[in-house]
């Protein structure tokens, strides 16, 4: 039988994870894992890249690993752990850093939003941070890579740097494809719905996290911005509702046409309260089965442990072929 191919993503550990991180990211990688061989991780070490209570850190990455099992993620496809229990993504990542170029990294909206935010301040790790991310790729021989619509841009630069060193000593990596899905690949803040639902930036108000009570969601929904308008349509100008109509259809799978229809004559109150329960609904079981596994800890370092050792093999190998690539002398 052919090896199957390699799938690739993480999630980094800065907060509770977002409905737009579930809808997004891990949704999908549930829904393609039989068809590849996966690994999934919580990225501690681009979570530095701003500031982290040490203490919420580790309990986010615990988090984020009990969600990925939670939400269906199986062992039998897929390899799940810490970031920095692999010590090859670092080390790959500083070569990469070297076959980058300031203008390349310069040019990333994440980085420049960002640095217009904090200004001087800002760390070098948020610069560099799309080298860290290309070395998690190419590390495992990718060729997919689930991630919403803000990471594509990230992806291609992985792509570049691939094609870049694969020119200058050969076929090193195998170059990713993106996989962004049709729905959900953008969900919008609940407060500003024209910015993207995230972790560090949305007020509580504006963002729902997968660790929020059924009342904290119902109360975000219901209070969730919208427009001065009264129909329920799908479009441009109508960005609060438009998000309230993607998030129900990442969930149920129905198009947005089809949910447009069941609310002829309806209001906007009745689209918020019926999403407010649609979410609640997919994310009761996935909470429960989250506090399961975070409660047996024990359980879960094993998984982990097993899971950092199986990626780091396979990872060593890509590394060792590089740095013999690169000229330094084997160990
Ligand atoms: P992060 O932690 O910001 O987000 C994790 C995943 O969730 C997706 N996502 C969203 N999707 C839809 N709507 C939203 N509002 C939304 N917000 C976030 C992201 O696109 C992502 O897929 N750099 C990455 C993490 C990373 C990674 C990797 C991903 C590190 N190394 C290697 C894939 C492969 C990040 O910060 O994602």
């Amino acid at each position: 039988m052919a090896a199957k191919k390699i799938m690739v993503s993480g999630v980094q550990p800065t907060h509770k994870l977002t409905l737009g991180n579930y809808l997004g990211a891990i949704k999908n990688w549930v829904k393609l894992q039989n068809e590849y061989e996966c690994y999934f991780f919580s990225v501690d070490l681009h979570a530095i890249t701003s500031r982290q209570d040490p203490k919420e850190l580790g309990e986010n990455t615990l988090f984020a690993l009990a969600t990925y099992l939670a939400a269906g993620i199986d062992l039998e496809h897929a390899t799940i752990f810490v970031q920095s229990h692999v010590r090859q993504h670092a080390e790959l990542a500083w070569v990469l850093n070297c076959f980058c170029y300031m203008g390349e990294l310069g040019r990333m909206t994440q980085f420049k939003d960002k640095s217009s935010r904090v200004g001087e301040t800002i760390p070098v790790g948020l610069f560099t941070y799309p080298a860290l991310m290309a070395s998690d790729i190419l590390l495992y021989q990718t060729e997919l890579v689930p991630v919403g619509a803000d990471q594509k841009q990230h992806l291609e630069l992985t792509r570049d740097i691939a094609i870049r060193m694969n020119n200058l000593y050969g076929p090193l990596f195998k170059v990713p494809e993106p996989y962004i899905p049709k729905v959900g690949a953008r969900i919008m803040d609940l407060q500003s719905p024209e910015n993207k639902m995230s972790k560090s930036v949305s007020t509580e108000m504006g963002a729902v996290f997968l660790s929020d009570s059924a009342k904290e969601i119902e109360k975000k929904f219901k209070r969730a911005v919208t427009d001065s308008g009264t129909e329920i349509s799908y479009s441009d100008e109508k960005a609060g509702i438009k998000n309230l109509i993607d998030i129900q259809s990442a969930i149920t799978g129905k198009t947005a046409e089809e949910i447009v229809a069941s609310y002829q004559g309806k209001l906007y109150g009745h689209l918020k309260v019926d999403t407010a329960n649609i979410v609640i609904q997919e994310l009761k079981p996935l909470q429960e089965r989250t506090q399961q596994f975070l409660s047996d800890k024990g359980e879960l370092q094993r998984i982990l442990r097993l899971g950092a050792d199986k990626a780091a093999a396979k990872a060593e190998a890509t590394l060792k072929n590089v740095y013999r690539a690169i000229g330094f002398v084997p160990y």
